[in-house]
């Protein structure tokens, strides 16, 4: 059974990738700062998943972790880099300016440190096996810079920290290619997350259609938001060998609000 190292895991993201793995045969690592978000998303997947704590921010934490998810079972076939959301952000709505830069570090730690520092400690396992599967969780606002204020806290320097993931899964699928190792990214759009339920985004748009009509950003498609099965089956086949020739690729998970 191969094994996956997802971190972020017991966010909601994480467990929609944790769901679509182990359907698909997958041993899933669940790796959080929080315990008792990895503890309940293994607990709500069942078989197949287990819960681990870690801070993606310190290498020797994310090396130790990683290490031992190969150990104990065995290999270490793929990474997921999906810490990260509203928890990770901490920071009060606006713009650049009316940001602390004290703020930036926490995104910059957890979406770009912590993005390295696991792929680093991955890599070396992969390379050994000749082959293995990286998945960095980007953002609409990488590929496209997000929108201010309500809709995405610290939108400016978030967007910069996605661009960033994105280039570096781009620099690195080539790097480790060679090697039988694919890199890829997804980006969602506005998602669930654990502070924001379906509920919350629907009372997020109809206030800000509310306070500026036409402002409140919907997906053309009859479903407005995404789900974080549309997240984990997106993954599932980038990892899989359906996805054997995709590589430094960022796929669009946005259900086209990217467009508007
Ligand atoms: N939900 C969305 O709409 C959306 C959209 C675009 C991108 N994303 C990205 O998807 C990823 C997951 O977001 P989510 O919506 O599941 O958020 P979430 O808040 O539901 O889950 C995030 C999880 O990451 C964990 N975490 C935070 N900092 C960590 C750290 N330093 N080390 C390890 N774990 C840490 C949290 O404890 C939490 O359980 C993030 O990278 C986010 O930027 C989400």
């Amino acid at each position: 059974m191969p094994t996956a190292f997802v971190t972020g895991g017991g966010g909601a993201l994480g467990r929609g990738i944790g769901r679509a793995l182990i359907d698909k045969g997958w041993q899933v690592v669940l790796a959080d700062l929080k315990p008792e978000h990895a503890e309940e998303v293994a607990a709500a997947l069942g078989a197949g998943a287990t819960p681990t704590t870690l801070n993606v921010n310190e290498f020797a934490l994310a090396k130790a972790a990683i290490d031992k998810a190969a150990k104990d079972f065995g290999s270490l076939d793929a990474l997921v880099n999906c810490a990260g959301g509203t928890m990770a952000l901490r920071v009060p709505k606006g713009t650049l300016v009316e940001n602390d830069p004290e703020h930036w570090d926490r995104m910059i730690n957890v979406n770009l440190f912590g993005t390295f520092n696991c792929a680093y400690a991955a890599a070396p396992h992969m390379k050994a096996a000749k082959r293995g599967g990286i998945v960095n969780i980007a953002s609409g606002a990488g590929m496209r810079g997000g929108p201010p204020e309500s809709r995405q806290s610290g939108a400016a320097v978030y967007s910069a920290t996605k661009a960033g993931v994105i280039a570096f899964t781009q620099a690195l699928a080539q790097e480790l290619g060679p090697h039988g190792i694919r890199v890829n990214a997804v980006a969602p759009g506005r998602n669930e997350s654990r502070a924001k339920p379906l509920a919350k985004m629907i009372e997020m748009q109809q206030s800000e259609e509310a306070r500026e009509p036409g402002s409140g950003r919907a997906s053309p498609l009859p479903r407005p938001f995404g789900k974080p099965s549309d997240i984990g089956d997106a993954v599932a086949f980038l990892l899989s060998a359906e996805a054997d020739y995709i590589t430094g690729c960022c796929l669009d998970l946005t259900g086209g609000i990217r467009l508007h």
